[in-house]
């Protein structure tokens, strides 16, 4: 067997999100959006005890009786609206082959409940695919990263309602008529598992605001239910109106190591890897697993799945997986009735093998290679890693100049990474590296933890010329992509 390595057309890009990058909240008829009230809350107000992204979601009326003193970097993101043909030229300079990029639901449903949808909306991305075809770049669409029309959140309280659902079908076919011809890969919701951790950024409902009263609980795997249907019938869709694309899932990877040898922290790790496969067993297979079920029993959790939501399950699987990978986590066992410990705050990132970002975040490449090989051997689909990257403070020079070498070493770690897990037999078949321009963070609304191998000019604040200038990284994973990772 010859040596292997990225094959032939493998894809090379970025990764990118609506909310995060294209601001122009109030223009092009778009409607707000719950990621407009993601206010920022500065690093020495944080607080430990929570998850940051719940931190930056105020409730909505408290956020809205703040409009004048909060700060919401979402509005604004790096105003990629603007400069969407100098951005995608950048991608082009680097030789991406593919941008992946959402689509902001409120810029072609101003509110998710209108019968037609916003044309100037849907133009902007008509516009936006355009210009990356332009240069040969394949756009891989995510139809939902986190922005929820806000009218779909007040009322419906996201996907906690099955209204929602039918909504979500409405864009979804929407989109797909609109742009089959422009978009071959499809995702339906980013990181769908992170409902778990951020009930109001990812699925819309905030935990507080139950249509039905719910507890937190409930309510969580209500959404998560709903979301899981919702994703299986975008599935379908795609199927149906676009045969020659591919719909694909995506889910934030969790990978657990075993705090000791102490054979309860394995059973604890197999019951936390159990709660992340449990959406690729719904989404790539169209089986709803057994093992939750005494979890759900235990915490008193209703499933509500009918035999038809059981039919569009097994109908509704992904052509192809994809995944987030930022970190590793540690699983020890806690006792009796067993807790996740995805679930608790990040006390489980304390690796002492491994060093952590400025945001506390593990650094772990070879992670990423047991992620790779963890997926494939229990599902055997082609994968696309969606994201990984790392946040970093930085600033520029007065000759303009941003020397990220630790940028490159990590980028340069988790590429070896995927090339041995290419040789351990692993079929991936592209990669966009996230935050490949600097962006408003999703966790902590900032803009100084940057991602880009392209600066943005801009501050927390809202506050720069978003002038953008090229980072050293940006020089090196052009050479990455020219060889073909040849040389890594
Ligand atoms: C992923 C999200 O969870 O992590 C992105 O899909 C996000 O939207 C990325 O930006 C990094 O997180 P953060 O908080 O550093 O922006």
């Amino acid at each position: 067997m010859g040596e292997k390595s990225f094959k032939k057309g493998f894809l090379w890009g970025g990764a990118t999100a609506a909310n995060q990058i294209e601001g122009a909240y109030n223009e092009g008829g778009r409607g707000l959006a719950n990621t407009d009230f993601l206010k920022y809350v500065a690093p020495n107000e944080r607080r430990a005890d929570e998850a940051t992204f719940e931190q930056t979601y105020a409730s909505l009326q408290e956020a809205k009786a703040h409009e004048d003193t909060y700060i919401f970097p979402k509005r604004w993101g790096n105003d990629f609206y603007h400069h969407y043909k100098e951005d995608i030229a950048l991608m082009a300079e680097m030789g991406f082959s593919v941008f992946r990029m959402s689509i902001s639901w409120s810029r072609i449903f101003p509110t998710g409940f209108e019968e037609k949808p916003n044309e100037e909306g849907l133009a902007f991305y008509d516009k936006v695919f355009d210009e990356c075809h332009k240069y040969g770049i394949e756009p891989l669409v995510t139809m939902l990263h986190y922005d929820f029309p806000l009218a779909v959140c007040e009322k419906l309280n996201g996907f906690e309602s099955r209204e929602t659902i039918a909504l979500f079908e409405k864009y979804v076919r929407t989109i797909v008529e609109r742009y089959h011809k422009k978009v071959k890969y499809w995702l339906t919701f980013n990181e769908i598992n992170m409902s778990l951790q951020s009930l109001s950024t990812c699925s819309g409902a905030m935990r507080d605001h139950s249509l039905k009263g719910l507890d937190e609980e409930q309510l969580t795997f209500e959404v998560v239910h709903n979301m899981l249907l919702a994703s299986a019938k975008a599935v379908i869709l795609v199927h149906e109106i676009a045969p020659e694309a591919l719909a694909g899932n995506m889910v934030w990877k969790h990978v657990y190591y075993p705090k000791t040898v102490r054979p309860e922290d394995t059973l604890q790790q197999i019951f936390d890897m159990n709660l992340n496969y449990y959406f690729y067993d719904i989404q790539c297979k169209g089986v709803v697993p057994y093992y939750l079920d005494r979890y759900f029993e235990q915490k008193n959790i209703k499933r509500n799945y009918s035999p038809e939501d059981i039919e569009t399950l097994k109908k509704g699987k992904a052509d192809f997986l994809s995944f987030s990978y930022y970190m590793s986590n540690i699983s020890e066992y806690q006792g009796e009735p067993m807790k996740f410990t995805g679930l608790l705050p990040d006390q489980s990132r304390n690796n002492p093998y491994l060093k952590m970002t400025d945001w506390g975040w593990s650094i772990d490449p070879v992670g990423l290679r047991i992620a790779l090989n963890q997926l494939y051997t229990r599902y055997g689909l082609p994968i696309f890693i969606a994201e990984f990257g790392i946040g970093m403070y930085e600033s520029m020079d007065s000759n303009h100049q941003i020397h990220d070498q630790g940028r490159i070493e990590f980028v340069e770690a988790h590429l070896k990474q995927i090339k041995e897990a290419i040789k351990d037999g692993v079929d991936v078949f592209g990669v966009t590296y996230w935050g490949w321009i600097d962006l408003v963070s999703s966790t902590t609304s900032e803009m100084t933890k940057r991602y880009g191998f392209v600066y943005v000019d801009a501050d927390d604040y809202g506050k720069g010329t978003y002038n953008r200038y090229k980072k050293d990284s940006f020089y090196w994973y052009k050479h990455v992509i020219e060889t073909n990772g040849s040389e890594i």
